[in-house]
Formats: structure tokens, sequence, C-alpha cells
């Protein structure tokens, strides 16, 4: 990208140290945000570089996309940057101060705690609960493989959830899928509109959205009361589950932790473990149906694998084409488009100065299209993760560093094994006329108008 010069501005006393759109500028940007904030950050990185500064002076905004300096914030001064932006006070309406929006303490308390939930030794139940899971779906499938098109994100909502509540809370959420589902996505939408604006109505207050806000988090409530209390009526788990770690929790002076606390983490563990998992699902078939080849290569792989009646976790790791399927689809349509944080010092990104107290804006999706890292970006090339190519802190689909995702294993265990167990049954293609939909990009990346596709069965 070539040079660009900083323009000899102030916004009030905050001086700008990056390049940048002028303040008369950004007025009519807005609309622009508003309706497709993802072409309005392309558009800002290609006109003015790798840091952008906004004409805002309070907190001084930047844009940041090279992974150079994404890295520097996130993996190599994580300590200096911290989670108290917009974006995530108003995801904690939602989710209070569980993992994902947590500070530090008691962050570091609770990750250790949660953390032997992920071991890797939890992966082989976790692939028999999907494939058992996968069951039930493809049969359903199997009745509407006669040419209809199936909800696709729909189906992908459901599997994610009903994973999520068996592999962290060994209990049965299908019964409350569509409640469930359909209060996260409520939520997150009010969450969406709170953070894209710098002032809202208090949450207390009774707009619609809060109306919205509260009744979501009444569903979140109730589901989370249900599961402790089937806990404490004895359906206890073979090994500690996520539930199990909250209940024997005990801080540094001996307490339990509190029923908030309890609540906050599952929450979290419900909105940030099914949604995300999902839309990555959603999108992989999305970009599969458009590219019958390549949809056939892992219909390939998978047929030598998949040979028993179940599946295993050692069958994923000879399932790398499927894999790569899955890291590209999250390469194009990193679920979690945007990450922001707060530097708390002053540093020097890229070049640019940033002051302590600045907001610092990532997305995944621009730095998954840098052209210094990535070769003809905007096409889907599976194989580019099996050729060596990828640098690694250019690919932040799970975040970096300290703050990584607790749930990167568990999601690519679910989305491999659920995309071989569906290819391995299925061609999934477009009605006529469709193609790939366009993203919308609200907490997460979804499909706009949803994702529906034909299901032709591939056992005759
Ligand atoms: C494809 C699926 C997923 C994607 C794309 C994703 C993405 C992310 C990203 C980008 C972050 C870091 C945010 C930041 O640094 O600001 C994160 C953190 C987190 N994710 Fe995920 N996630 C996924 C699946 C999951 C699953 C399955 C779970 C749980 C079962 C989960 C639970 C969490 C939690 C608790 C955190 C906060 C971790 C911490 O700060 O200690 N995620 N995720």
């Amino acid at each position: 990208m070539s040079e660009i010069e900083i323009p000899n501005r102030k916004y009030f006393r905050t001086p700008a140290t990056a390049p940048g759109p002028s303040g008369p500028q950004m007025l009519p940007a807005f609309g622009a945000i508003r309706r497709d904030p993802l072409a309005y950050l392309n558009k800002i990185w290609r006109s003015y570089g790798d840091v952008v500064q906004f004409p805002i002076p309070t907190p001084p905004s930047y844009f940041v996309s090279h992974p150079d300096a994404v890295k520097r914030i996130l993996v190599d001064r994580p300590r200096d940057y911290s989670k108290a932006t917009i974006q995530y006070k108003a995801l904690s309406l939602v989710t209070g101060d569980g993992l994902l929006t947590a500070e530090n303490p008691p962050w570091k308390e609770h990750r250790l705690m949660l953390q032997p939930a992920f071991h890797p030794r939890q992966l082989e139940p976790l692939v028999g609960q999907v494939d058992q899971g996968a069951a039930a779906l493809l049969k359903e499938w199997e009745r509407a493989s006669t040419g209809e098109s199936v909800d696709i994100e729909r189906a992908m909502l459901r599997a994610a959830l009903e994973t999520v509540g068996h592999a962290l809370f060994s209990q049965d959420l299908s019964g409350d899928a569509v409640e469930l589902t359909d209060a996260t996505l409520d939520a997150l939408e009010v969450v969406v509109a709170r953070a894209r604006v710098p002032i809202s109505p208090p949450a207390w207050f009774p707009t619609p959205a809060n109306r919205t806000l509260k009744r979501a988090n009444a569903i979140l409530d109730g589901a989370v009361a249900r599961l402790i209390a089937a806990r404490q009526q004895g359906s206890a788990s073979s090994t500690p589950d996520v539930l199990d770690l909250l209940i024997a929790a005990r801080d540094s002076s001996g307490a339990p932790l509190s029923a908030k606390e309890i609540r906050d983490e599952i929450v979290t563990f419900i909105v940030a473990g099914h949604e995300t998992v999902a839309a990555a699902l959603t999108w992989c078939w999305a970009l599969l149906a458009a590219s019958p080849q390549i949809q056939q290569q892992v219909q390939l792989e998978v047929d030598s694998v998949l040979t028993s009646e179940h599946l295993m976790l050692s069958d994923l790791a000879r399932l790398p084409f499927t894999r790569a399927c899955v890291d590209e689809a999250l390469r194009m349509y990193p679920p979690a488009w945007l990450i922001t944080r707060k530097a708390l010092a002053d540093d020097e990104l890229a070049g640019a100065k940033i002051p302590a107290g600045a907001l610092v804006i990532m997305s995944p999706w621009i730095v998954h299209r840098h052209p210094d890292f990535w070769v003809d970006p905007d096409s889907f090339v599976p194989q580019r993760f099996l050729d060596g190519s990828v640098t690694r802190h250019a690919f932040i689909p799970f975040g970096n560093g300290l703050r990584l995702c607790i749930g990167r294993d568990f999601a690519y265990a679910e989305a491999v094994a659920l995309v071989a167990r569906i290819a391995s049954r299925f061609t999934l293609s477009y009605p006529e006329g469709k193609s790939i939909p366009a993203a919308n990009p609200s907490v997460t990346m979804r499909p706009i108008g949803g994702l529906n596709l034909l299901v032709e069965s591939r056992i005759r």
C-alpha cells in the first residue's frame, strides 16, 4: 500500500497520529457503516492503510489491519490492551462478567478453573455427541431429500446448541433449542445496535430493544436455572463438565462462586459456544455448495476415512482437506469479525503513535484478506491451508495470545465432524438462480436471508 500522509489536524485535544477520513467525510459515512460495515472497513483500509484514525475526539479511535500490529496487541502486549470497550460493555448486558468479557481479576482465576473442561480428552466424547446429533439430522434430511430446500443455518444452530448442552453441561437442550437460539440471536441483535452508537438509553429504560433484551435474558436465565436444578437432582456427568467445575470452584479465600458468577459463565458458553460454530458451519456449506468440485474432494476424503458406523476423534486427523475447508471458511467469513481493545498505555502500531485510552478496532475479515499475507484472498482455496503458505498470526478467527478462544479445539472437532458426516451422506447445492448470500456482520457474521440449500442423498 502506498505511503499516505497524516494530515495536520487535531480532533479537539486529540492529535492526529495516523491517516484517516476527515470530520466532514465521516458524517455521511455513518449511513454507509450502518448499511454495510464490511464494505466501509474495506474502503477505509484501502484508502488509508494499515492504521486508520477516525476523526473522533474521545476516545481516540483507530482501525488496525496489519497482522504484525494485531499480533503486537493480542500476543506481545496483551496486558497493555484491555477489553473495556463499547463492544464488550454491550455484550456484558447478556453475558455479565463471564470469561469472554471479564477483566483480570477475576478473568485469570476463572480461565484456569474452566480450562479442564476443554482438555483434549474431552474431545472424544464430544465427537461421539456430534455424531449422534448428526445421525438425527441426517435422518430428517433423508426425508427432505426430494428436491426441496433445507434451512441450513437453522439446522446448524440447533446442532451446535445441542452439542454445547451435551458437551459442557451433560444435558439435552434440544427441547429448548428454538427458544434458546432465538433468545441468543435476539439478545445479540440488541447488543450490536448498542455497540454501534456511542450513547444508548440505560438498559433499565423500557425501550422496545431493552424489552427484547430483558425477555431474552429471562429465557437464558431460565435455561441456567434448569441446568443447575437438574444437576442438583443428581444427573451427574461421568467426567467433570463446565457445570461441575463451576459448582465445585472455590476462590482464593475458599468461598464458592456466587449464583451470578455461575449464571454469567453458563450464559457466556451458551452464547459464545453455539452461534459462532453454527456460523462457521453455515459458511462452510455456503462455499462448498458453490464449488461442486471442492465438495466432491471432501466427499472422496470422507468416504475413504468414515468406514465404520461411528465417527471417532482419531478419524478427524485423517480428514486434512475437510479441516482445510473449515479453515478457509473461517478465513473468508470469520464469525467473530470484529475484535476491540482499549489501550492502557501509549504504544506505537505500524508506525502510528497510539495514545493510552485509545479504542483499537481489528477485523479478522480484513486481516484475512491482507494482500501481503494472502494470495487471491477473495477466492475459496482450501489448499492454501495444506501447502504451508499460511502465516500463523495473519489467521485469527479465534483471536490470539492470552485471550485466545477457549473453545477453539472444541469448535474444530465439532465443525470437522459435522461437515464430514453431512458430506458422507449428502450433496448440497443452491436452488436455481441462487448463490452465496451476502454477509450480515451482526455480533457474528451471518448470511443475509439465511442459507437454504437443496440436499441430495448420495445413498441410492
Ligand atoms: C467457530 C467457532 C468460534 C469462533 C470463531 C470463536 C471466536 C472467538 C474469538 C475471536 C475470541 C477472542 C475474542 C477477543 O480476543 O476479543 C473468543 C473467545 C472466547 N470464546 Fe470463542 N469462538 C468459537 C467457538 C467457541 C466455543 C465452541 C466456545 C465454548 C464452548 C467458545 C467460548 C469462548 C470464550 C469463553 C472466550 C473468551 C476466552 C477468554 O477470554 O479467556 N468459543 N472466541
